[in-house]
């Protein structure tokens, strides 16, 4: 896909050995500060332009209370964020044959009592979505905060993982998870990396 390198705190054969064990993986300390600043900023400067995630095509659900802003070219910080994770698809696509093609992407900010309740994200397996990556933005968050993703890893076991400042976490789109309520503004970039081929 690309030439980008991926930062030194990303170690791939932990992750692609997690994936393989438990489908899942984590990664903390993602990114140096300044990275880290400059997207907290992004995301922040555009708070005004994020939408109700429950509301799609005109039709509310129930399902989740958060804010998204869907990410295109123009935005330039968050771009590089997802140059990285087609560079680890690329490593993920050599060591599972797993076809990914491409990412889409977006910020979510759950504001003081938003969820997004049990779900998958490719629940009847057509959305094309193979992978999903979570990175938590904010400036900091301490515990007591809630907002913990909650996840059924794919032998069934249960994990409560902490949105902790840059912190990703990696996870087959076809398993259970949930946004527990948030009690303090909470700001991630969820990104899906995908085949090509999707048929909504
Ligand atoms: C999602 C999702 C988890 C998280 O955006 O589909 O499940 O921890 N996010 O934000
Ligand atoms: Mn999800």
């Amino acid at each position: 896909m690309d030439a980008v390198q991926l930062p030194k705190s990303w170690n791939v054969d932990h992750i692609l050995n997690d994936l393989d064990q438990h489908g899942f993986a984590i990664i903390d300390h993602a990114y140096a500060a300044e990275y880290v600043h400059a997207l907290a900023d992004e995301c922040t400067s555009h708070l005004n332009q994020f939408r109700d995630a429950a509301i799609q095509n005109g039709v509310v659900s129930n399902i989740r209370s958060d804010h998204i802003l869907w990410i295109n070219e123009e935005l330039n910080t968050a771009q590089q964020h997802i140059q990285h994770l087609n560079a680890l698809s690329n490593c993920m696509n050599q060591a599972f044959f797993l076809g990914i093609q491409e990412a889409e992407a977006h910020f979510a900010c759950y504001n003081a009592g938003e969820f997004y309740a049990l779900h998958r994200d490719n629940p009847q397996g057509k959305n094309g979505r193979i992978i999903s990556t979570v990175y938590y933005l904010h400036e900091e968050w301490q515990e007591g905060w809630g907002g913990e993703l909650r996840l059924q890893d794919k032998n069934d076991q249960w994990h409560i993982i902490a949105p902790k400042t840059n912190r990703i976490a990696i996870f087959q789109s076809d398993l259970l998870h949930e946004v527990l309520q948030a009690k303090h503004q909470r700001l991630s970039i969820t990104a899906w990396l995908r085949s090509g081929n999707s048929i909504w």
